[in-house]
């Protein structure tokens, strides 16, 4: 948009003061506009208008909510998932998304949130990890297959930088696919577009779910069907404890004949904030903990467990045809924050104010997919994810967690691990991917002779 189509909008307070700009802001504000389509603004200030919005629609009332069937592998139908997923493995017919554009605003980590040092022993990165669970799977299946990562234009320098300077961390560079989400312009709460302290219009990204639509704008779609690619392991930067590849859960998917597969665990109590799996008037998908009547989310069966007692972990095994023709279709949701903005405060600087930001969740996808299966596993072996600097979900838990895991895998293996080590501090101890991926790995690696551990350690290469 130009400055008369913005005048014509009502948003000429963009301008105010113009002449009197820093000619880098007034160069940075017209950059920003280039992208900006009045249709797409209407659309947003339409939404922001209409009384509670996206989620007050799918909240269908209690009535029509009812927990949706979750599929809990006994071990003899894991290892007939495992042994078909294992097939499709070997045949490549997949590939790694994870999505790292979020601002990671709670962590508080200047840099992107995949450069953070996560391993307890290493200070392996979580991309680091990542890649480590990516080269051992295409060495152990034989398979070239690429990694697709979502950035966002606030942190793709710096994450395509990185990337470079760490060589690709041993893969092709040519399979290490970095792509951009898109963005939406932040709105103040009367509906107005505001700029950033850099003087450009403020925008944030697009939310977890514009990761379809921008999949389809990287080529990355007809990329991946060019390679016969045709699943997709969506998972989150946050999470260094994913399982990627799952041959089970690729199994699994493929025997419910489901299109988009998502990975859930028992919830820990009642108020925890996770989304559910539910039924909504019939259809699969995943409510929202805010969604969720907190009577209703305490309801309990006659044995005693939660009623609606699967919460996801956004962990999901996304066929790519039905990425490809759903990705329009997704609803865009409002987030109410407050941040740092320019405007209307100019003659003071940025100064905190009320905005809201717009954005696209991944799971809204659930409901239009045919057999759409919801998969449990345990949480402890599967998520520890790093969204905080201290409390729940931070770098102590999730570095607990990450030990926490590796010592039971030892444990299976008949080796006893001390609770201190030498120096008097918990034992830590690392398993890197590089050495084993999973359990049956470590039964076979370790030698006979590890019977007991007593300090620090990490296992590597
Ligand atoms: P979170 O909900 O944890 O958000 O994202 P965040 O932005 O990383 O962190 P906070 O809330 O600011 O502290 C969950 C996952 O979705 C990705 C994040 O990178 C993370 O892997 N994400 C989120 C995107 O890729 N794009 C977005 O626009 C939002």
């Amino acid at each position: 948009m130009d400055r008369s189509d913005l005048e014509q909008a009502g948003q000429g307070h963009l301008f105010a003061g113009w002449e009197r700009r820093p000619p880098a802001q007034r160069q940075r504000l017209i950059e920003s506009l280039a992208d900006l389509e009045p249709a797409r603004l209407r659309r947003l200030q339409e939404l922001l208008r209409r009384p509670g919005g996206p989620a007050a629609e799918r909240a269908a009332g209690p009535a029509a909510l009812a927990p949706a069937p979750v599929q809990a592998p006994s071990a003899a139908a894991a290892a007939r998932w495992a042994a078909r997923g294992r097939e499709q493995l070997a045949r490549g017919s997949w590939a790694l998304l994870t999505v790292a554009g979020g601002q990671g605003t709670r962590l508080g980590f200047d840099a992107p949130k995949g450069m953070f040092p996560v391993t307890p022993i290493r200070r392996a990165t979580l991309f680091q990890v990542f890649a480590e669970k990516l080269l051992a799977a295409r060495a152990a299946f034989g398979a070239a297959v690429p990694w697709f990562i979502m950035t966002s234009p606030l942190n793709h320098a710096a994450t395509a930088r990185y990337f470079a300077e760490q060589d690709y961390f041993g893969l092709p560079k040519a399979d290490v696919r970095l792509f951009r989400q898109g963005t939406n312009p932040v709105l103040s709460a009367a509906g107005d577009l505001l700029l950033a302290p850099d003087g450009g219009l403020l925008l944030s990204p697009d939310g977890a779910g514009g990761v379809f639509a921008a999949l389809q704008r990287a080529g990355l779609i007809a990329a991946a069907r060019a390679r016969g690619i045709a699943h997709l392991f969506y998972f989150q930067v946050d999470n260094p404890l994913v399982t990627v590849p799952d041959a089970a859960f690729l199994g699994a998917h493929l025997e419910a004949g489901s299109e988009f597969s998502t990975k859930v665990v028992a919830k820990l109590h009642a108020g925890e904030r996770v989304g559910v799996a539910a039924l909504t008037g019939g259809r699969p998908g995943i409510v929202e903990y805010s969604d969720l009547d907190p009577a209703l989310a305490a309801e309990r069966t006659p044995r005693g467990e939660l009623r609606f007692r699967y919460g996801s972990i956004a962990i999901h095994l996304i066929d790519v045809e039905f990425a490809a023709a759903q990705a329009a279709a997704l609803p865009v949701h409002l987030a109410r924050k407050r941040q740092p903005v320019q405007w209307p405060l100019a003659a003071s600087g940025a100064a905190e104010q009320d905005v809201v930001k717009f954005e696209q969740f991944v799971f809204d996808l659930i409901p239009q997919a045919r057999g759409a299966l919801f998969y449990a596993v345990d949480r402890a072996e599967e998520f520890a994810p790093l969204k905080n600097r201290t409390g729940a979900d931070s770098i102590a838990t999730c570095t607990a967690g990450q030990i926490a895991r590796a010592r039971r895998w030892l444990r299976h293996c008949g080796v006893a691990v001390a609770e201190r080590a030498r120096d008097g501090a918990p034992l830590a101890v690392e398993i890197s991917p590089r050495y084993a991926l999973d359990l049956p790995t470590l039964q076979q690696r370790l030698p006979a002779a590890v019977t007991r551990i007593d300090d620090h350690t990490l296992l590597d290469c």
